[in-house]
C-alpha cells in the first residue's frame, strides 16, 4: 500500500522532532512543509530530499501530494489552520493543546463530516507502556482513586512563545497540564469533574503562567493533583497512580528516558513501577515496556494507521480522549482566570 504523505505546516521546534520521525514511518513520508516564510521553509525541507518546501499553509493544503496535515503552529493558529485542512479534505494531526474545547469540537465535528480522521499530537499515549499499564490496572492496584502527576522543566526564553499569550493563551498550563490531564483521562478515567482548586504563578514581564497547581475532584470520589511549569530547575515527569491496592509509578512519564525525543538513553529501561503492602524499595517491581521505537515514531505509524484501516470507532476513541483532556485544561484554565 502506499505511503501515507504528509506535509507540515510550521518549521518550528516540534517540526523539526516530528519531520525525522515521518520520514523513518513504515507507512507515512513527508512531502511538503510550509512556513510563513518561503526561504525557511526551504531550510527546513534541505533535510529531506524530496521534499517540497511552500510558503503558507493554503498552497500546502492544496497539493495533490498532501494526503494529511500535521498542524505544529502555535495554540493561536492551530484551529484555522486545521479547519482550512479538513474543509479541502486532508486528515489532521494537530499539536497539543487547542484553544478550548469548543474549538476541538468544532474541528472534529468537521471531520466527521467529512470522513476525516483528526488526531492530537500527544505521544505518551503512543508507546506501549501506556496499554500495558491500562490493562494490568486492575490485578495490580484494584480500582484507580488518586492519580499525581509533577512535570517540570527549566526554560526561561521569553522570546518562546510559550511566554507569549497571544501566542500560547495558557502558558504552562497549556502546554505541561496538558499531558497531567492526559494521564487523568488514560490511566484514571473519570466521567464528570465536580470541583477544583487551582494556584498559578505568572511571569511578572509577560503575565504568562509559568508554573500551576492545582486539585481536581471527579465522579465516584477520584481526584487528581499536578504540579507543572519552567520554574524548578529541573526536568521531572512523575506520576503516581494510587488505587486500592496498591500503587503504580513512572518517573518519565511524559517523555521516556529512552527514546522520547530530548533523550536517547538505550540501558533506561521504559515500564512502570508497582508497590503494595509495607514494602520498601528493594521489594518495588519494576515491569519493564520495551518498544520497538520512538513514542513520537508509533504516533505516525499509528495516525497513518487510523486513516488506511481505522473504522469509526476507533477514530471516536481518539477524539473523545482529546476532547476530555480539552475539557479538563479548560476548566484548570477557567479557575485561573477566575483568579483575575
Ligand atoms: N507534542 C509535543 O511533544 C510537543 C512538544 C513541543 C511543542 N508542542 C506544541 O507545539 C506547538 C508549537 O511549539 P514549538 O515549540 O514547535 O513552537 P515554535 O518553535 O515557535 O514553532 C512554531 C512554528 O509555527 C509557525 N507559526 C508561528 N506563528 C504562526 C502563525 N500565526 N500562523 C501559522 N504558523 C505560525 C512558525 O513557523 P514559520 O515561521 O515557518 O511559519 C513557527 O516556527 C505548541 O503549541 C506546543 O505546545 C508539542
Amino acid at each position: 500500500m502506499n505511503k501515507l504523505n504528509i506535509g507540515i505546516v510550521g518549521t518550528g521546534f516540534i517540526a523539526g522532532i516530528l519531520a525525522p520521525a515521518i520520514q523513518s514511518s513504515k507507512n507515512a513520508q513527508l512531502s511538503a512543509v510550509s512556513s510563513r516564510t518561503l526561504a525557511k521553509a526551504e531550510i527546513f525541507a534541505a533535510d529531506y530530499p524530496g521534499v517540497v518546501a511552500v510558503e503558507g499553509a493554503d498552497w500546502l493544503i492544496a497539493r495533490d501530494d498532501v494526503d494529511a496535515v500535521y498542524v505544529a503552529t502555535p495554540t493561536a493558529a492551530k484551529e484555522e489552520v486545521a479547519r482550512r485542512a479538513l474543509a479541502a479534505g486532508k486528515h489532521v494531526l494537530i499539536e497539543k493543546p487547542l484553544h478550548s474545547k469548543q474549538s476541538f469540537e468544532r474541528l472534529s465535528a468537521l471531520a466527521r463530516e467529512k470522513g476525516l480522521v483528526l488526531m492530537d499530537a500527544t505521544h505518551f499515549v503512543h508507546h506501549p507502556r501506556t496499554a500495558v499499564m491500562r490493562e494490568r490496572c486492575a490485578e495490580l492496584i484494584g480500582a484507580p482513586r488518586s492519580l499525581h502527576t509533577m512535570f517540570y522543566f527549566p526554560f526561561s526564553d521569553r522570546d518562546n512563545i510559550r511566554f507569549d499569550p497571544d501566542y500560547e493563551p495558557m502558558g504552562a498550563v497549556g502546554d505541561m497540564a496538558w499531558y497531567s490531564m492526559r494521564a487523568v483521562v488514560e490511566y484514571l478515567a473519570p466521567e464528570v469533574l465536580e470541583d477544583i482548586k487551582v494556584f498559578a504563578e505568572h511571569d511578572r514581564q509577560s503575565s504568562a503562567v509559568i508554573r500551576a497547581t492545582g486539585v481536581l475532584k471527579f465522579d465516584s470520589g477520584k481526584t487528581a493533583t499536578f504540579d507543572v511549569g519552567y520554574t524548578a530547575g529541573a526536568a521531572v515527569m512523575d506520576l503516581a497512580l494510587a488505587g486500592t491496592s496498591g500503587i503504580l509509578t513512572q518517573d518519565d512519564f511524559v517523555l521516556d528516558w529512552h527514546s522520547g525525543f530530548g533523550f536517547d538513553n538505550p540501558d533506561i529501561q521504559t515500564g512502570f513501577v508497582h508497590r503494595s503492602g509495607m514494602a520498601t524499595r528493594k521489594d518495588f517491581v519494576f515491569i519493564e515496556t520495551p518498544s520497538e521505537k520512538s513514542q513520537h515514531g508509533l504516533m505516525i505509524d499509528n495516525f497513518a494507521n487510523l486513516i488506511r484501516n481505522g473504522d469509526d470507532a476507533a477514530r471516536e476513541t481518539w477524539l473523545s480522549a482529546t476532547a476530555k483532556t480539552q475539557g479538563f485544561l479548560d476548566a484548570i484554565w477557567r479557575e485561573i482566570q477566575s483568579q483575575g
